[in-house]
């Protein structure tokens, strides 16, 4: 995961003797799945949506209280994934443990494509480098959120940790390194969650199964990533509509690799009834979030129908021309 970018640390504000730091929510607009097999995907980050880390000293040994987990207390000890993520950066740091407390919440829903376990732990990093005045390459950062996100997801691709780390929208093959995409028109997106939770890492273990079963599966996965370099190019080019079709490709490729689901199939076709350019599933799939590709006409169209089709949460999230 080399990378040329300048290291900084992004998101982070001082309160007093406090330290608040945070980090976004992601979509994979393009080549989930296919790219834990080496093909190209993209993603994007949504700012708008956060993960949220305070530190704050107290006389109590080292603890993270995760707030959304009914202020379950987690210890430096424990082997939870987020007592692995401060061991980790503590050492990175080449610092001791300090007493204090991490208090941890979150905006992005869980176990719902959109990175939340990978925003928690950069945003507890963050708020960790803030807390001792240290600085890590963000290289550094994004090798300890892969690390953690082993725990969560067994073998993954990597490009969830790189987009949150990064904040910024990649085109992204694992081990080469992590290319921005410069685009020429606005992608404005609908997101709406099936509110069906599903974990990734049963899903990734049910595609490799049938990627070693089934000869036609090399030939999908192929395709998913001649898709996401077509995309890339659609969005260098500004040819939202193209990319809208490439979307709805790409979810057919998915179905095949068994990956949708009634309730994701259904929110994909009330967008495109709705007048979205395209739309899919994001993320692991099995459940969780869509994205549908809108403009200005549509968006309001498309969000009232997902919300009548039955999606618990919808919202927009736009990722800005950059030429
Ligand atoms: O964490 P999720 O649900 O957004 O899924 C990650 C994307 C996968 O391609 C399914 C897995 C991976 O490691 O890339």
């Amino acid at each position: 995961m080399g990378t040329d970018f300048p290291v900084f640390v992004v998101c982070v504000a001082t309160i007093g003797s406090r330290f608040v730091s945070s980090a976004a929510a992601k979509v994979i607009l393009f080549g989930e799945h296919a790219v834990v097999y080496g093909q190209p995907a993209i993603a994007m980050p949504i700012s708008s949506l956060r993960a949220y880390a305070e530190v704050e000293s107290t006389n109590t040994p080292f603890q993270i209280i995760a707030q959304d987990l009914n202020n379950k207390i987690i210890t430096f000890e424990g082997d939870d994934p987020l007592s692995q993520v401060v061991r980790l950066a503590l050492e990175a740091m080449n610092v001791p443990t300090p007493d204090v407390s991490i208090v941890v919440r979150s905006d992005i829903p869980i176990a719902s494509g959109l990175g939340s376990g990978a925003a928690i732990s950069t945003a507890i990093i963050r708020c960790l480098l803030e807390y001792f005045d240290v600085v890590i390459p963000r290289e550094a950062i994004n090798e300890i959120v892969y690390e953690v996100e082993k725990i969560h997801h067994g073998t993954p691709s990597g490009i969830d940790n790189t987009v949150i780390v990064y904040e910024q929208a990649i085109y992204y093959v694992r081990d080469n390194p992590i290319e921005m995409i410069g685009i020429q028109n606005q992608v404005q997106l609908v997101v709406a969650d099936t509110g069906t939770t599903a974990l990734t890492k049963p899903a990734v273990a049910d595609v490799r199964r049938l990627y070693e079963k089934e000869e036609n599966i090399k030939q999908v996965i192929e395709d998913i990533g001649t898709i996401a370099s077509d995309a890339k190019q659609a969005m260098q080019s500004g040819n939202n509509d193209l990319l809208g079709n490439l979307m709805l490709k790409n979810h057919e490729f998915l179905q095949k690799l068994t990956v949708s689901s009634d309730e994701l199939d259904r929110l994909v076709d009330a967008a495109m009834s709705a007048g979205a350019k395209g739309a899919k599933l994001s993320g692991g799939g099995r459940g969780g979030n869509m994205i549908a590709l809108v403009d200005n006409n549509s968006s309001e169209n498309v969000i009232e129908v997902l919300k009548s089709a039955g999606a618990k949460r919808v919202f927009e999230t736009t990722l800005e021309k950059t030429s």
